[in-house]
């Protein structure tokens, strides 16, 4: 009988905190436990409040044990915030004599010569994505791999991360006593779960809209292109018409998830919009009108954002197949056709799909991120792993890192 993986992931969101441990069987990824809890100490991605957030992900991390009846021993990790940047990078290594046959030694050579770029000290490698390799000037070789020639060039997207955002988010994750596994910047991990291959192939936009931050990436030809991060999202919102309307921030959520909504009301409806109750005293009147007004202010400035962030002003036949919109702000009611009309692109709602077991609630874009972390997981076990995280650690964290797998191999 073929061996069951399983793998755990831990999404740490500025609104909520997502720890799911799962396994694979003939190819399905099926949910054992589930830890959903709403985030603290998490600001636009990044950990301002180390205590507050370590006990979060505690929380998390507890409950997806007890649902599961399994531990958490090292995890998946999702980064994101505005100190993510990225770059593109070749590298290039002759293949030796004896047969001139492209090894996965040669590979390795291949990339590790595309990361020698210089990294200042304050950031941190996160990626190293090989996006199409060329062997004696033949273009577009996806895995040269057995392949003969003399000369073999790679492209590569090079993902960094500002060291300090990074040290504060291991530190929480091993406060709870959980190693990292691998930390994985959060559209990639979303990108896993709701982009399909024949959207990447023909080139696709992701636009993840979480609470704090909207992530971007690109793909193009089956690979990666370009990734950017905005330190904006459904938080704004909020805030929004928690100063519009004068409430508090906790009655101003509510009423963005319940009744917002940018579909746009023709006037001779019919059909009358649900009034929006407020505190004792406040009249309802315009509420609704005003609602949609500064939410659409809002993520109207936000697409605008996104198309600022292209890397080109043709950025439409760069992507051909359009834009895939997820994370928890693209439940808002007709938010695919604001985008639509920014970006003048053809727009689809992306959410996880197919994952069996605990997966109820897990069918809903504000978790593409925490179920892509985990088949981003499944692919590192099956292809190359990229990079894998590689703390610098002392001697205690070598036998801590060593003891913690010896545990989670004795579990399975
Ligand atoms: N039905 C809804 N209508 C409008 N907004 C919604 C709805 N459901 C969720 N949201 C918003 O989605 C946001 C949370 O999304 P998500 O869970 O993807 O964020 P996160 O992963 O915690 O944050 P981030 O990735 O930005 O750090 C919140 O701002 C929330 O208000
Ligand atoms: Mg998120």
């Amino acid at each position: 009988m073929a061996k069951e993986s399983t793998f755990s992931a831990i999404d740490v969101g500025t609104s909520k905190i997502c720890t799911l441990i799962a396994s694979f069987q003939e190819g399905s990824l099926k949910i054992l436990g589930a830890g959903i809890t709403p985030s603290e100490g998490i600001r636009k991605g990044l950990v301002v409040n180390i205590d507050q957030a370590r006990e979060a992900i505690k929380r998390s991390v507890h409950l997806a044990q007890r649902t599961s009846g399994r531990s958490v021993n090292a995890a998946y990790i999702s980064v994101t915030g505005r100190h993510i940047s990225s770059v593109n990078n070749r590298g290039v290594v002759a293949i030796p004599k004896s047969d001139r046959m492209v090894s996965s030694r040669d590979l390795k050579r291949v990339l590790q010569s595309a990361r020698s770029i210089t990294i200042p000290n304050e950031r941190r490698l996160l990626h190293v994505i090989p996006r199409s390799y060329t062997l004696d000037g033949q273009t577009g070789v996806r895995n040269p791999v057995g392949m003969c020639g003399f000369r073999l060039d790679v492209e590569t997207h090079i993902i960094t991360a500002a060291a300090t955002s990074i040290h504060n988010l291991v530190k929480c994750i091993r406060g709870v006593g959980v190693e990292v596994e691998n930390l994985v910047l959060e559209p990639l991990a979303s990108a896993e779960a709701v982009i399909r291959p024949e959207e990447k192939e023909a080139g696709v936009l992701l636009v993840d809209i979480g609470g704090g931050t909207t992530d971007i990436a690109i793909f193009k030809e089956g690979s990666i292109w370009h990734t950017s991060v905005l330190p904006v999202g459904g938080y704004q919102i909020t805030r929004d018409i928690s100063i519009g309307l004068g409430i508090p921030w906790e009655m101003a959520e509510g009423i963005k998830k319940r009744y917002g909504s940018l579909l746009v009301k023709s006037s001779n409806s019919d059909q009358q919009a649900e009034p929006t109750p407020l505190a004792p005293g406040n009249s309802y009147a315009g509420l609704s009108q005003d609602l949609g007004d500064i939410i659409r202010a809002r993520v109207d400035e936000i697409f605008k954002l996104v198309m600022l962030e292209m890397p080109d002003s043709k950025y439409e036949t760069i992507v051909p197949a359009g834009m895939v919109l997820t994370g928890g702000t693209a439940n808002l009611p007709g938010i695919d056709a604001l985008a639509q009309e920014v970006l003048n692109l053809p727009v689809r709602i992306g959410a996880p799909q197919g994952m069996v077991g605990l997966a109820d609630d897990l069918h809903d874009p504000a978790y593409a991120s925490s179920v892509g972390l985990l088949l981003w997981a499944a692919h590192q076990q099956s292809d190359e792993p990229a990079l894998p995280y590689q703390p610098r650690l002392g001697r205690r964290g070598l036998a801590r890192r060593w003891f913690s797998r010896l545990k989670s191999w004795l579990g399975r």
